[in-house]
């Protein structure tokens, strides 16, 4: 299968696995791990920060973070439908007992300065929140994984200070963003704000992530990790991993990124010459996200009839896809994802635009393909397999998978 539901799908390179089965390691939980210890400095110096801490997911990494900053009845201002606020079980609200002041972002993934000032509220005011923290996703998922600049994360790192409010990046993917931006991931973390980013995405690890920030800080991330059972022992093995994933230049990760992201573009320009395929515009695919909708769903529709319509002609250009040997994901609003990543090779992007082309012809939305017609659009109860398995149709604008 050429797999491009997700960057999550990646599997350790050779030079991965050999690290993990010799990693040193200790109990970390006493801080005695040294591959750990290795993982967390590196982490570190590469962001610009004084500290690190090994987590298991990018979920955790939120968490902790939110945890670290956020008192109880505190308020977390961000992009409406990042992935803290809207993909992670409401963490936010459940664990940290934090409400979201959601701000839409723009098409560049960014949110207003000042909106973001005019969402921090009357700390004097006993019927309201106390805002806590402001929050930024880096790259913007929802927006096809828009990078978003030094010059704007350090404006907006220059209002939480002056309004008094910690800034914290979700930087799942805040190496793509980097790479996308040819600068040092550490200039998308402004002196003072702390984030996390994710081995086990598109640096292809297999599990991990990794929080930074001053050292009080991760004080208090070490504690809420513990709270939240992340607490691991011998995690050099994961984190032998990620010190391969960090290397510098050809033997790490982190350079073949731009591999990754001129894939989705290459991929993006094919898409979007097919008929059928709607939404895309392949100059906005700057990292490794391609998203597109095809025949009506470019507008999302507005009925219900025609919203369940253009889910079920989706699931079964999904299925045909799939039957062709190659996998993308539903994703909101009628859209579907693919995601290159490492294992995926230019032939692999090739095979991906014939097989694109087959299904669409084959769901009635593109010229036959091979000799004779097009065939019919299959029928709706087309069951696909999800990133986790055979699963439901998806919901009308469901939220996509990581
Ligand atoms: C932007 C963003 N943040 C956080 C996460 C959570 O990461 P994990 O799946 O490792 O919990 C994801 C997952 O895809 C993500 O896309």
């Amino acid at each position: 299968m050429i797999d491009l539901r997700s960057d999550t799908v990646t599997l350790p390179s050779p030079a991965m696995r050999r690290a993990m089965a010799e990693a040193e390691v200790g109990d970390d939980v006493w801080g005695e791990d040294p591959t750990v210890r290795a993982l967390e400095e590196r982490s570190a110096e590469l962001l610009g920060a004084e500290a690190g801490l090994l987590v298991a997911s990018g979920t955790m990494g939120n968490l902790v973070g939110l945890l670290a900053h956020v008192p109880r009845g505190g308020e977390i201002i961000g992009p409406a439908e990042i992935h803290t606020f809207s993909s992670e079980g409401a963490g936010h609200a459940v664990v940290v007992g934090a409400s979201a002041r959601a701000i839409p972002a723009a098409d560049d993934g960014t949110i207003d300065l000042g909106a973001v000032r005019g969402a921090v509220r009357d700390p004097s005011d006993v019927h309201q929140p106390i805002s806590a923290l402001i929050t930024i996703e880096n790259t913007h998922a929802l927006s096809m994984g828009q990078p978003l600049a030094p010059a704007y994360m350090q404006s907006l790192a220059e209002l939480a200070r002056d309004v008094r409010i910690p800034l914290f990046i979700d930087g799942a993917r805040l190496f793509n963003a980097a790479v996308a931006l040819g600068v040092p991931a550490r200039d998308l973390v402004p002196a003072r704000a702390s984030a996390t980013f994710c081995l086990s995405k598109s640096l292809a690890c297999p599990v991990g992530s990794v929080v930074v920030g001053d050292t009080a800080f991760i004080a208090r991330a070490r504690r809420a990790r513990k709270m939240v059972g992340g607490g691991m022992r011998q995690a050099g093995i994961i984190a032998a991993a990620g010190l391969v994933a960090l290397r510098d230049g050809p033997l790490g990760m982190i350079d073949r990124l731009a591999d990754d992201h001129a894939n989705a573009r290459y991929l993006a320009d094919a898409l979007a010459s097919m008929p059928g395929v709607t939404g895309l515009d392949p100059t906005r695919v700057r990292t490794n996200f391609v998203l597109f909708a095809i025949g009506d769903q470019g507008r999302w529709p507005d009925d219900r009839a025609g919203r369940e319509r253009a889910v079920r002609t989706r699931a079964a250009f999904l299925a045909r896809l799939d039957a062709r040997g190659v996998r993308m994901i539903e994703y909101p609003e009628g859209r579907i994802r693919a995601i290159p990543h490492y294992g995926i090779e230019r032939a692999d992007i090739d095979t991906t635009i014939a097989a694109t082309r087959a299904a669409l012809a084959e769901v009635g939305l593109g010229p036959a393909v091979t000799s004779g017609r097009a065939q019919p659009a299959v029928a709706p109860q087309v069951s696909r397999r999800t990133a986790t398995g055979s699963g439901p149709e998806p919901r009308p604008g469901a939220r996509g998978r990581p």
